[in-house]
């Protein structure tokens, strides 16, 4: 008899986001396919296609993308190949497959010069080559005639897997007696568990009806220095944390000043509580 259990697809899964989804899935039952970059490389047509066929899949949730912010403005190219042209092929070619589609997207869509939490319906601008690329697939998303999709724009990942700022400043804080943290970029931190969470525990609800972008973060807001403190504090380490301005660490990529994200939709479309972000920086 055929089984009932949905196929889900998992792009990018050697990335922080596919292992988070790795680490909660035993708490769904769906047929879990995670595909690496080896083994399926979105910005060829006959990968993809191959996989989805051979995984019979009902829902893809593409975590692939090119995240090197500061690299992306001298590898433009690159990362709107993955970004743009990757995300377009996988979104036409689930779209021609009747397959619904779970995309992540970014806060460096928006300019970030807000000072507001930014809602779903605010323009877009983005300030660096890497939004810039992370916008382009969001429109390929949105006209590529999917049976349903989820858009999430999430923002400030961590978590125990990948590179993130929680490992960077645990890393930091064995060797030095004192870290200079920027204040002066606010943002919400996010627990890339929870996002992998929410995405689980809804999936069964992804339909045409509910379609569109949505905001994922953490509740609360903070700096990288508020965000470093409560790392240091939580893991009772006694590096001192010294605020410091942006203009002392240039990057390559310039960062939004402000990137809150509004969580309100996703909140009361699925009837979920987004936990504040240091309740989650506790487990
Ligand atoms: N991390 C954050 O703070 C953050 C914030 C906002 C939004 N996001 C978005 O959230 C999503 C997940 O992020 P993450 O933190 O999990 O990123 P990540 O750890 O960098 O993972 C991305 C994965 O995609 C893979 N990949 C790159 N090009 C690919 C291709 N052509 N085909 C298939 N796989 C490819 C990468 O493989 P390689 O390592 O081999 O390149 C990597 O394993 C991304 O869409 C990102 O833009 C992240």
């Amino acid at each position: 008899m055929a089984s009932e259990q949905l196929s889900v697809l998992i792009t990018g899964a050697g990335g922080q986001l596919a292992q988070c989804i790795k680490h909660v899935m035993a708490d769904f039952d769906y047929a879990f396919y995670f595909k690496d970059r080896k083994a399926l490389d979105i910005t060829d047509s006959d990968s993809i296609n191959r996989v989805l066929d051979e995984t019979n899949s009902d829902i893809v949730i593409n975590t692939a993308a090119y995240t090197q912010v500061d690299l992306a403005e001298t590898e433009t190219e690159q990362a709107f190949a993955i970004n743009h042209l990757g995300v377009a092929n996988l979104a036409k070619l689930c779209a021609e497959k009747g397959i619904k589609l779970i995309h992540i997207s970014t806060d460096y869509v928006f300019d970030g010069k807000s000072d507001q939490p930014y809602l779903e319906t605010d323009p877009t601008a983005p300030q660096t080559a890497y939004g810039r690329s992370k916008l382009a697939g969001e429109l390929a998303i949105q006209q590529a005639a999917l049976p349903a999709f989820w858009l999430i724009r999430t923002a400030w990942l961590y978590s125990i897997y990948g590179k993130n700022f929680y490992k960077t400043i645990l890393n930091l804080a064995q060797t030095r007696d004192e870290l200079g943290v920027v204040n002066d970029q606010t943002g919400a931190p996010t627990q890339a568990l929870d996002l992998a969470r929410f995405i689980l525990e809804n999936l069964s609800k992804l339909d045409r009806e509910n379609s569109g972008i949505y905001h994922f973060v953490n509740s609360g807001q903070a700096t990288w220095y508020d965000f470093a403190c409560a790392i240091i504090d939580q893991n009772a380490l006694k590096t001192a944390v010294v605020p410091v301005s942006s203009n002392q660490y240039p990057t390559a990529a310039t960062r939004p000043r402000y990137s809150v994200l509004d969580n309100s939709k996703i909140q009361k479309t699925f009837n979920y509580s987004i936990r504040h972000w240091r309740e989650a920086l506790q487990g």
